[in-house]
């Protein structure tokens, strides 16, 4: 059986940029602790009147352009995000719209920061079934929208950016060689934007208790995430029949860089630049889009060689998290 591919990909970044010197003129913070807590310099915000449907549209026709396809030819939209422009309708349709692609389905995701890895099991399962033919997947994140900027814990962490790829049968690209996915409900409430949908609807109540920010467990989420990626990434390892020393790239969810290290322990063999880290750095924890801005820097970087296999892991608000192997092909 034909295995679905990633045929091309694209990512898109707001203009403004916001330090961690902007950051300290406003919290009781400082550089210094941002760096060495969560290795972030700086993160993008996006304009007032720029929403996630548009920089999800944007990072779309990147990917449309990259993996030379008609934008006519995608039968299929899924979006991820948990910042979507509306509760409803989707982001997907807006995206559609703005497309102005007639034949085509469209879905958003909420699997908060896993959102591509479940976007692209999804996708997979879809393709590989010839259910449809070319998948149009985004992830985009306005994230400064739910952002409390008083609040220090979480202010300094997120940032809005949006990338995109094509699921396809057809061309070269990067084999999806298996998905994990997972999740566990039980820890809702440690990372939660508690107010906004049918059991807290907005009421000056709700505003004034700022229940429409994102409220975060630092400390617990931190130990979740190493756990549960190390594990998901086990899993989608064993589903392609692979060993951890047969990964040549990591690309761990961009969230943290004391949470991409202690995950990195696990594969030891790699070396420091086979791990990818450059997006925490210079654009925080975009959530949804973090892997796969990674996987499109790193595919453009031209550095991935035939048949060397990528694994990507993500994990999330919910909790959710997922692992994905990729193969590159021809
Ligand atoms: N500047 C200065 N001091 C701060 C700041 C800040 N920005 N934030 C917290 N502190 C203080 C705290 O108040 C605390 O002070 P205290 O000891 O006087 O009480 C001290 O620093 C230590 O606080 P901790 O929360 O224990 O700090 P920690 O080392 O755990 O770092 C952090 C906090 C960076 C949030 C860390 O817990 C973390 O990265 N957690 C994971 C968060 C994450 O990545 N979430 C997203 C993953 S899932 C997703 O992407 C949706």
């Amino acid at each position: 059986m034909d295995k679905a591919k990633i045929i091309g990909t694209g990512k898109y970044f707001p203009k403004k940029v916001l330090t961690n010197e902007d950051l300290e003129k406003k919290l009781d913070t400082s550089d210094e602790w941002i760096r060495t807590r969560t290795g972030i310099k700086e993160r993008r915000i996006a304009g007032a009147n720029e929403y996630t449907s548009d920089m999800g549209y944007k990072a779309a026709l990147e990917a449309i352009e990259d993996a030379k396809i008609s934008k006519d030819e995608i039968d299929f939209i899924l979006v991820a995000t948990l910042t979507p422009d509306y509760i409803f309708p989707s982001t997907a349709c807006l995206i559609q719209a703005k497309l102005d692609i007639k034949n085509t389905a469209a879905l958003d995701i909420q699997a908060a920061c896993s959102g591509y890895i479940y976007a692209l099991s999804l996708a997979k399962a879809l393709i590989e079934q010839n259910q449809y033919k070319n998948i149009l997947i985004i992830a985009s994140e306005k994230l400064s929208s739910i952002v409390n900027y008083e609040d220090r814990t979480t202010a300094i962490l997120f940032g809005d950016a949006a990338t995109a790829c094509i699921v396809s049968k057809q061309k070269k690209g990067y084999e999806i060689e298996s998905v994990y996915l997972g999740s566990d409900g039980k820890e809702a409430n440690l990372l939660i934007q508690p107010a906004g949908g049918s059991r807290n609807p907005a009421t000056h109540e709700t505003v004034e208790k700022k229940m429409h920010y994102i409220q975060m467990s630092g400390r617990d989420v931190f130990k979740h995430a190493v756990r549960r990626m190390i594990e998901a990434s086990e899993k989608a390892l064993s589903m392609a029949n692979l060993k951890a020393s047969d990964i040549s790239w990591l690309i761990p969810h961009q969230a943290n860089l004391r949470i991409i290290d202690a995950i990195a322990k696990r594969f030891t063999h790699l070396d420091k630049e086979k791990i990818f880290k450059e997006v925490v750095y210079k654009f925080g924890n975009t959530s949804a889009s973090s892997v796969g801005i990674a996987l499109d820097m790193l595919k453009k970087e031209n550095k991935i060689k035939t048949n060397e296999n990528i694994l990507l892991t993500a994990f999330g608000a919910g909790f959710t998290f997922g692992s994905a192997v990729l193969r590159k092909i021809g």
